[in-house]
């Protein structure tokens, strides 16, 4: 496939899908068709991510947050989900694709939560792509979360406060074992990171896309990691040419 030659892949690649409201109120349609054309972007992303080997998708599907949106709008993202997991796990399951959830899981709806697990289930030994989808996410409540659990074993004898390294916080986040995103897409002009991977995203590339979320295709998408790969990271070294250069 030509995109195999695209130079520096990113291994993790999180995306913050904005402006399905924005793409249906400039066509006098009805937020939800928005939703429903994000949920065809999703496919196209998740088959590209795939395609050219990209190691970690993550997509931010529902934030803690967005609860506080009409029930209307809320039980209207919920069936997206509920019906993109039903109808593509089958296809995801085939393309060894492996699903990962992350959020907060307690509290969710007991017609959702076993279609999560299912599909964690389901696909917990593919090896391909993995697809993480953020759901009931949200960075301060992970960290709230994971910051009990260290306090509660240090409370009973299993750590002791010197034992709190970044690595230590890391094991207790809901990405556990994953590498911290490369790159974080924010679509529709937005240029906020609205408390999506805020620990994970210490030394990421953000690219922030003026096109709504329906509109994000593959060549946008390959569009946007060109855009990454022309980046130098430092991760607070020195620039790749300063070194050379013996300053
Ligand atoms: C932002 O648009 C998008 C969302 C809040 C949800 C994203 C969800 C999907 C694309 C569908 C379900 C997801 C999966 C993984 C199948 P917005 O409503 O905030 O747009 P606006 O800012 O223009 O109003």
């Amino acid at each position: 496939m030509a995109e195999a030659i695209l130079p520096n892949v990113p291994r993790h690649v999180a995306i913050i899908m904005d402006g399905n409201g924005r793409w249906a109120r400039a066509r006098g349609l009805p937020r939800t068709m928005g939703h429903k054309k994000g949920v065809e972007a999703v496919r196209e992303v998740v088959r590209t991510a795939g395609d050219i080997g990209i190691s970690y998708l993550t997509l931010f599907a529902f934030s803690s947050e967005n609860w506080r949106r009409p029930e209307a709008e809320v039980s209207d993202l919920m069936g997206l989900l509920k019906a993109f997991i039903r109808r593509d796990l089958a296809d995801l399951h085939r393309e060894n694709v492996r699903i990962r959830v992350i959020g907060e899981r307690e509290h969710l709806r007991s017609d959702i939560l076993p279609l999560l697990l299912e599909a964690e289930e389901t696909t917990r030994n593919n090896t391909a792509l993995t697809l993480v989808i953020a759901f009931n996410y949200g960075s301060r409540d992970e960290m709230a979360r994971a910051l009990r659990k260290i306090g509660e074993k240090i409370r009973d004898g299993y750590l002791t406060p010197d034992m709190v390294t970044p690595e230590l916080i890391d094991a207790h986040l809901d990405t556990a074992g994953m590498p911290d995103p490369d790159l974080i897409i924010r679509t529709s002009g937005e240029e906020r990171l609205s408390n999506f991977l805020l620990w994970q995203a210490a030394y990421s590339e953000l690219v922030f896309v003026p096109e709504f979320w329906p509109d994000f295709d593959r060549p946008l998408f390959m569009a946007t990691l060109e855009k990454f790969a022309g980046r130098e990271r430092r991760f607070g070294g020195l620039a790749a040419s300063s070194v050379l250069a013996g300053e």
